[in-house]
């Protein structure tokens, strides 16, 4: 396993600690979630751990069938007590930039329905301003090219959309993905969450304001749990 693998690994692991018996628990998506997804079946299978969980992909829901974790349909619980996901870059202010494995939108609404979240990390994920990670923005495939024109101008920067060799990405709600190559500079995402989603043909967008609770966060000198001191679990 790379060092990158392992600190991935031992970050999904330790934000298992925010997890007890009775909690209805989203499950992210990404290849340091996953290893929560694991650890939660573990803990299941071996540990007597009472939980359900709500997946935020076809790829989440069915590493958490194969692990042992009972599912439930989001729609069918008063709310979650905690989600815990990955993120492609995470600033001072714990706002967020998600949607690298093109589940944004999933996750963006089980963020919302979860009464905390909490992020896992490795320490390349930590930035002074979001943006070197080109922003994730889901949208219809009707007129695509149009929306991704439009996103370009009121960016003011490159926006492609995503692609797998010859053909578009697509999520699985049968949407399409622009990437916004914004560099560096977003440093007031609030503005720019909401001026993106004020343009017909964006579904959602990868920033996640003011819904991060903590980070779990692994680096060479070990794991650390870093809390929004304007969160939920202060
Ligand atoms: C999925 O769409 C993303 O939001 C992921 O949670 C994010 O890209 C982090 O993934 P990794 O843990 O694989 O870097």
């Amino acid at each position: 396993m790379s060092d990158v693998e392992l600190l991935k690994k031992e970050a999904g692991i330790a934000a298992c600690a925010f997890v007890t018996s009775g909690m209805k628990v989203g499950l992210g998506t990404g290849s340091t979630v996953k290893y929560t997804v694991i650890e939660l079946g573990r803990m299941i299978a071996e540990e007597g751990l009472e939980i359900v969980g709500v997946p935020t992909s076809l790829a989440t829901e069915q590493l958490a069938t194969e692990v042992g974790i009972p599912l439930v349909e989001l729609s069918d619980v008063s709310g979650l007590d905690v989600v815990i996901d990955g993120a492609d870059e995470y600033d001072s202010d714990f706002q967020l930039i998600k949607g690298g494995g093109a589940a944004l939108l999933r996750e963006k609404i089980v963020a919302q329905e979860s009464r905390a979240m909490v992020v896992v990390a490795d320490d390349r994920k930590r930035v002074d301003s979001l943006g070197a990670f080109p922003l994730p923005i889901e949208i219809t495939p009707f007129a695509y090219q149009s929306t991704i024109r439009a996103l370009g101008r009121i960016l003011d920067c490159r926006v492609n959309c995503r692609m797998a060799g010859d053909h578009p990405v697509f999520t699985d709600n049968g949407n399409m993905i622009a990437d916004a190559h914004c560099g560096p500079t977003l440093t007031q995402p609030a503005e720019i969450e909401h001026a993106i989603l004020g343009i017909a043909g964006v579904v959602q967008v990868g920033l996640f304001i003011d819904m991060c609770d903590a980070v779990v966060l692994a680096g060479q000198n070990g794991v650390e749990t870093h809390l929004n001191p304007n969160g939920r679990l202060i």
